[in-house]
């Protein structure tokens, strides 16, 4: 059995379902009642609903474990608290293998979550577990909640500018990738950043959307300013405003970028481009966030 935290998010369904495509059994932890429907129709075996804030209840979800794919909510001011309540879960319930899906670049104090990460990694690397660490890049998937106003008025509006190349990468190679790790051999103790096949700035995202759709679409800059004040207003806590503002004034600045290479050696072919994942969305047709030009 390979436990999946945090697997009511995309993260987690994603690697649910590639987990159970290859045959694995997997049990969910989720944090409300109802996510438990849609990972069960991805295939999950189990599913438990537990904080994972609570000692109790992550020991509980660890029982008769053989893997952790350990998953932390996104942009949680208490991960690194998080991450050790799992360690010691897993190191007493005699749980074999585990994997922290962390971020590319978790040095960079600049941006706390990613600092928390490396704090997380740092335990691992002390706690005697068979681990695995695995660094994406910022998601395409990522680009999809922006879909509306890029068919509505040709803009792709993000809180940073032309200096933000980042590596875009397919959550879907992320959770193979994911999947490689937990069920081959000779993975432990290894870092492995994975990172998408082009380093992208606002406007070749644009570009890409533009041919995708076949409309004209330009990249625009919003201030970080007007951004806090619409994620204020949205009801977005305080400790992600800003998390994220950091971020993207970091992004703005130095961008975020790493080398396939190592998830291109994982997946065994060059991993996808995102023309090709607009292509595959836009294919995919409806459902919220989903392309529909
Ligand atoms: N997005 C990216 O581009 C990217 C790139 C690299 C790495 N990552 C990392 O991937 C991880 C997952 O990101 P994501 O975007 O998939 O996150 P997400 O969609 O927000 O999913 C996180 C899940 O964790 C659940 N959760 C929150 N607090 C919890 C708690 N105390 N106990 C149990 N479950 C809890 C959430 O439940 P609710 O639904 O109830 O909120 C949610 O279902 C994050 O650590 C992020 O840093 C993301």
């Amino acid at each position: 059995m390979i436990l999946v935290t945090g697997a009511g998010g995309k993260t987690g369904q994603a690697i649910v379902g590639v987990l159970a495509a290859h045959k694995q059994t997997v049990r969910a932890l989720v944090r409300r009642r109802e996510q438990a429907r849609p990972l069960r129709s991805l295939g999950a075996a189990d599913v438990v609903v537990e904080d994972m804030l609570s000692r109790a209840g992550v020991a509980r979800a660890m029982a008769s474990v053989r893997a952790v794919y350990w998953i932390a909510p996104n942009i949680h001011p208490e991960e690194g608290r998080m991450g050790r309540i799992a360690i010691a879960a897993a190191r007493a319930a005699g749980v074999r293998r585990f994997v922290y899906h962390s971020v590319l670049h978790p040095q960079t104090r600049a941006m706390p979550h990613h600092w928390q990460k490396l704090g997380v990694e740092e335990r691992l690397f002390e706690s005697g577990l068979d681990f695995t660490v695995l660094q994406p890049a910022p998601y395409m998937q990522n680009v999809l909640p922006y879909w509306d106003t890029v068919l509505s008025e040709g803009a792709y509006r993000v809180p940073y500018g032309e200096g933000a190349a980042l590596s875009l990468v397919d959550l879907e190679d992320v959770a193979e990738a994911a999947a490689r790790v937990l069920t081959g051999a000779d993975h432990e103790g290894a870092t492995y950043e994975l990172a998408g096949p082009e380093a992208l700035s606002p406007s070749a995202i644009a570009r890409a959307l533009s041919r995708a759709l076949g409309r004209p679409v330009e990249a625009e800059t919003v201030e970080v300013s007007e951004w806090v004040d619409r994620a204020r207003a949205g009801g977005l806590e305080e400790y992600s405003v800003a998390a994220l503002s950091k971020m993207f004034r970091y992004y703005d600045s130095f961008g975020l970028s790493g080398s396939p290479r190592v998830l291109q050696w994982l997946l065994r072919r060059r991993p996808t481009t995102f023309g090709e994942f607009l292509d595959r969305a836009r294919r995919a047709g409806s459902g919220a966030g989903a392309p529909r030009g």
